[in-house]
């Protein structure tokens, strides 16, 4: 049986819909494939180079091994799942499990297939500990799972100490060591060092993998395959798309024509580009697109060292929601925007309409209808609306939502990525503006490596009371 795809559609960029003032016109668009042709050569030839070992990660077979031997382990008598992690370590675990798992799935014990999931990308006392008062008495039924490629990120890394304590007090050494699992740099780094002393279950951020791009490791496969998620199919998924992303035929390659559209338009003066799934499952699919698009493509130099200060700003945005809240800017405010919805044919569950009150015959044409028929008239008018406005939109289709689909989005948006960089000319794979704020904050609690730092933070950061009113 075929599987479900998705597929990249992009008229509604054209000329021919939206005029040539705001629009991709023949001739832009074969100027376009000329320009991208080469790059997408260039992005094959890293690959094969093995300077993007991203790429390789849906085929290898040892990751998903060890991912399902530990999973099978920490599986036994576990409640709940407490992914902690930041960045490139936690998005794509959000993002999986709301893709592929029922919306009610931590609260109803029949919509799960395996522990409760939750995932902490934050140092909020208030919300941290309101959990933590919750897991009180369950940490024998909980596997803590602590996600650091470099293992110095101060927040995963102070959210660690306070449970790696409350472990100890509660259910001693070997407690400690049994519910933990980490996630982290198969040598170096600091959790690899916590993790040896202790004896954790360990698996790895595979090396040159920088966070944003590690989804399809053990960094996001470990909770879904925890959580019941069919990791084989999201690899397949993964590996379908690869194959199309590795086109050279520009007009057949969904990532190239994606990352030079999206180049296009930020030549153009469009240099917003708001992701807008029509489906609550994918929201999470734009915050992690969000991370893998600003610190990819936002850098201040170009791979020849020169300032240029690029970088498209990725909007997360979802519909229906956002119709009632951003619609009017997106279509009356400044056309600096391009928008790509994600769109679902056919959803997991649906729901008939009910009939109208009797005094209500005003909203009769609602009855009977499918729920999803309602969505997708909603997404197909906000797109209406935004093209009559000259707006530049496109549109990923999802057949359905399973593993499958959602694997080939992750590898369509990461080769995308790959592309786009190569055409804004620039690394998209650093992110030297993350390491200031990192080091900042460790200056800032008092990490004497970093005593000269915290001097020059003092004079910025300092309220000065003549300027507070
Ligand atoms: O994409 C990235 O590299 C970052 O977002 C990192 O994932 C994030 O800063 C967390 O880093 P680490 O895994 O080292 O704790």
């Amino acid at each position: 049986m075929a599987e479900s795809q998705i597929k990249l559609y992009y008229k509604n960029v054209t000329a021919q819909i939206i005029g040539d003032e705001h629009g991709i016109t023949d001739a832009q668009l074969k100027t376009l494939a000329k320009q991208t042709s080469p790059v997408i050569e260039k992005v094959n030839a890293q690959r094969k180079a093995g300077k993007t070992p991203y790429r390789d990660l849906p085929y290898n077979k040892e990751i998903s091994k060890n991912v399902k031997t530990v999973a099978a382990q920490a599986k036994d008598n576990c409640e709940n799942l407490v992914v902690l992690g930041i960045g490139g370590s936690a998005l794509g675990n959000i993002a999986l499990q709301t893709a592929l798992n029922p919306y009610m799935y931590n609260l109803d014990p029949k919509q799960r297939k395996g522990p409760r999931l939750f995932v902490f990308d934050n140092v909020d006392p208030a919300q941290f500990g309101s959990f933590l008062d919750w897991l009180g008495d369950k940490l024998d039924k909980t596997i803590i799972n602590v996600i650091s490629k470099s293992g110095r990120t101060a927040e995963t890394a102070a959210q660690f100490m306070i449970v790696g304590q409350i472990l100890l007090d509660k259910l001693g050494p070997k407690g400690y060591k049994n519910q933990v699992v980490a996630t982290t740099d198969p040598k170096a780094g600091t959790l690899r060092k916590i993790a040896n002393q202790a004896g954790f279950r360990c698996l790895e951020v595979p090396a040159g993998v920088g966070g944003r791009f590690s989804v399809l490791s053990a960094v996001g496969l470990f909770s879904a395959a925890m959580c019941g998620i069919d990791i084989d199919s999201l690899l397949a998924g993964a590996r379908d798309m690869d194959e199309k992303v590795s086109s050279t035929d520009f007009y057949k390659n969904p990532a190239a024509i994606n990352a030079a559209v999206n180049y296009h338009f930020y030549t153009r003066g469009k240099k917003i580009s708001v992701m807008m799934p029509y489906s609550y499952a994918l929201k999470d699919l734009s915050d992690w697109y969000r991370q893998l698009w600003a610190e990819s493509l936002g850098k201040a130099k170009d791979l020849a060292g020169k300032q240029v200060h690029v970088g498209p700003t990725p909007v997360k945005a979802l519909g229906t929601t956002d119709q009632h809240s951003q619609v009017q800017l997106y279509r009356e405010g400044p056309n600096d925007k391009l928008f790509t919805f994600l769109e679902v044919a056919k959803f997991e569950k649906d729901l008939k309409i009910g009939p109208a009150a009797d005094c209500a015959p005003e909203l009769s044409f609602l009855a009977g209808a499918d729920l999803s028929k309602l969505l997708n008239s909603e997404k197909k008018a906000t797109e209406y609306a935004l093209v009559q406005d000259k707006r530049p939109c496109m549109t990923i289709l999802f057949d359905s939502i399973n593993a499958y689909t959602v694997g080939q989005f992750i590898c369509l948006y990461e080769v995308t990525t790959s592309i786009a960089g190569e055409l804004f000319g620039i690394n998209t794979y650093d992110q030297p503006a993350v390491e200031l704020g990192k080091d900042a904050t460790l200056a800032l609690m008092g990490d004497e490596k970093y005593k000269e730092l915290a001097q020059k933070i003092q004079p910025v950061t300092k309220i000065d009371g003549e300027y507070l009113v």
